[in-house]
Order: structure tokens, then sequence, then C-alpha cells
């Protein structure tokens, strides 16, 4: 025999010579949940270890991860039901806590890169991303709201929008409205290929915005479709997205995939909240060791093709690497 693969596993410096992927703690993005008031640090029950936080606690948590290495973060709002209705007015108020949140962050830390959310479900009394009419989602108008919220973070600071509410149309109408407002430099992530999936439970659990009648199967992609992943990333290049995101990521790895092949840009993918729930519950009842399946999980994510993965496991994954274990 000539050739024996196994020559290149011998050792530990070996394999690490013939590693193909590699992650760093710079291209995790970690999703955090902003919740009004102070001194508040409310575990999700369903997603153990992450939490729902007030500003004032959120800050050293942001400056420890820092530390670490992690430069980007995803900021969702916990809006109390009293401040939603149908047209998501909060989301754009001078007076929201979110916007204030981020503002707060780049001001403290201006190194730090924020993500948003664009989509109107935290603030919609219906709990949908876009605006309900007699149970039908309108298209259309929606993109005005969405425009107005993307002018909102924007003008807070934010370095990256992600709009995650699958509106045909809405990268080239929040585009136009960035740059006719003069912000050129504010980047979008496309939630692209986005499916009706059941992995967004803890989510939405911990921002309470599920929707209150119906499904999301009118917008977000049906689970058994890959070639229309490629329309959509199409239209969201085309219509000027600067990343182009999968989610959920582990169900979908084969459209992570297909998009690296495809697009040149950076591809996103996002391990949801139910992927790293079932991962922690798992390892809860000692079924899995945590420490081992955690990093398998990302690695798989990013040699399917991601260049960023948002996931919850960020700060523990950077703590791993910080510590040697990876
Ligand atoms: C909604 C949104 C969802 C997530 C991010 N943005 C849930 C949904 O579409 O209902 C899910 C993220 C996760 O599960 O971690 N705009």
């Amino acid at each position: 025999m000539y050739i024996r693969p196994r020559r290149n596993r011998k050792s530990a410096a070996v394999r690490l010579h013939a590693q193909e992927t590699h992650i760093q703690a710079n291209q995790l993005i970690y999703p955090l949940f902003l919740y009004d008031g102070k001194n508040i640090q409310q575990e999700v029950a369903s997603l153990p270890g992450n939490y729902r936080w007030s500003l004032d606690r959120l800050l050293p948590e942001v400056e420890a991860c820092l530390k670490l290495g992690i430069t980007t973060f995803v900021l969702f709002p916990a809006v109390d039901e009293s401040l939603k209705d149908q047209v998501a007015t909060y989301s754009y108020a001078d007076e929201n806590f979110y916007l204030h949140a981020i503002r707060t962050l780049k001001e403290t830390f201006p190194e730090c890169c924020i993500m948003t959310d664009v989509a109107m479900d935290p603030y919609s009394s219906d709990g949908h991303d876009g605006l309900v009419k007699d149970g039908k989602i309108l298209n259309d108008e929606t993109l005005p709201i969405l425009a107005k919220m993307s002018i909102a973070q924007a003008q807070a600071g934010a370095d990256i929008l992600g709009p995650s509410d699958m509106m045909d149309g809405r990268i080239g109408y929040m585009r136009e409205a960035l740059d006719e407002n003069g912000f050129t430099d504010v980047s979008i992530m496309s939630y692209t290929a986005k499916y009706a999936s059941a992995f967004y439970g803890p989510f939405r659990d911990a921002l309470d915005s599920a929707p209150k009648a119906g499904d999301k199967k009118t917008y977000q992609m049906n689970p058994a479709n890959k070639r229309e992943a490629l329309i959509e990333a199409e239209l969201d290049w085309s219509e000027g997205a600067d990343y182009l995101m999968v989610k959920p990521a582990l169900p979908y790895l084969d459209i992570i995939h297909i998009l690296n092949q495809n697009f040149d840009t950076p591809i996103a993918a996002y391990n949801v909240s139910g992927e790293c729930a079932m991962l922690i519950a798992a390892a809860q009842k000692g079924w899995l060791d945590f420490d081992k399946a955690m990093p398998e999980m990302l690695m798989s994510i990013k040699r399917a093709g991601a260049s960023v993965i948002l996931t919850y496991f960020a700060k523990q994954y950077a703590q791993m690497l910080r510590d040697g274990k990876i």
C-alpha cells in the first residue's frame, strides 16, 4: 500500500496539519435577548445557559465575550405585550429600549459589531413577521414598516441589519431606504433561505413571539425544498444583500453547501435555538458529551460552507478555544 490515509491521522501534530476546517471565535455571532428594565438576567427555560438581559447586566457580558475574541452580537428584543400592536409601531419608536441598547453598546464598545433583527414579530400583536389582515400576511404593505425599522436601527449605530421576515423584495426596499438616508455603509445579512421550522421553539419562548394564529408557512420556506433556495439567494444577492444566511443550520447543511457553491458573497448559517436546546438536553441527561458534541456540531456547519455561524454556543466555544480544549 503506497497510500495509507491513516498516516495523516497518526498523531495530534499530524492531524492538525491535515485539518481542513477551522473555527475561530471571530467567525461566531452570539445571539442575545434583551429585556427592558434593570438588573435582569432571566434564564430561558427551554434554552438553559441563555438569558433575557437588561442592558446594565448585558454590558459586562458583552465585554467578557469581546475579551474571548467574539466580535459580533445579534440582538433580539423581548417586548412587553402592552407595547405590541398590529403595525409594530414600537419597533421604530424613539423611546425603544432596543434602539437605546444598540446606541449604548456602540458607545461603550466601539469595536464591537452589532447585528439587529428586522422583522415585525417581536413587536406585533399578531406575532407574525409581516402585517396581518383577515388572516393573511401582506407582503408589500410590510415593506415600509421594515424600512422604518431599518433606518431606526441604522441611526442607532447598527453595523449589520438582519431581515428575518422573508417578505419578497425586502432587501432591495431596505437597501434603497438605507442609501437614501446616507447609510450606504450599513450591511445587510439576509435571512435568505429561512425555513418554516420546528426548531425555533425556544427562541419564541424567549421573546414570547409565537404567532397568535396560524403558522409561518406562507412566507418561510418549505423544508422539502432546495432549488427554491437558489431563487431566494439570486434575488437577495441582486437586491444588495452582503451576506446570505441559511436557517436553521444542521438540518439544512445541503442548503449551506449549495449557496456556498453558487454565490461568492459570505454565507452565514444560523444554528438556531432548537438545535442548541436538543444538544443541551441530551448532555443534561448524560446521553452526549457536550464538550465533544458541540464543537463537532459547529464544525459540520463550517465544513458545509458557512463563513460565519450564529450560535448560542459562541461564548462556550470561545472559552474552550481559550482553554486549549479544542
Ligand atoms: C423571527 C425570528 C425567529 C428566529 C429569529 N428571528 C423565529 C421565527 O421565525 O419564528 C429564530 C431563531 C432561533 O430559533 O434561534 N423573525
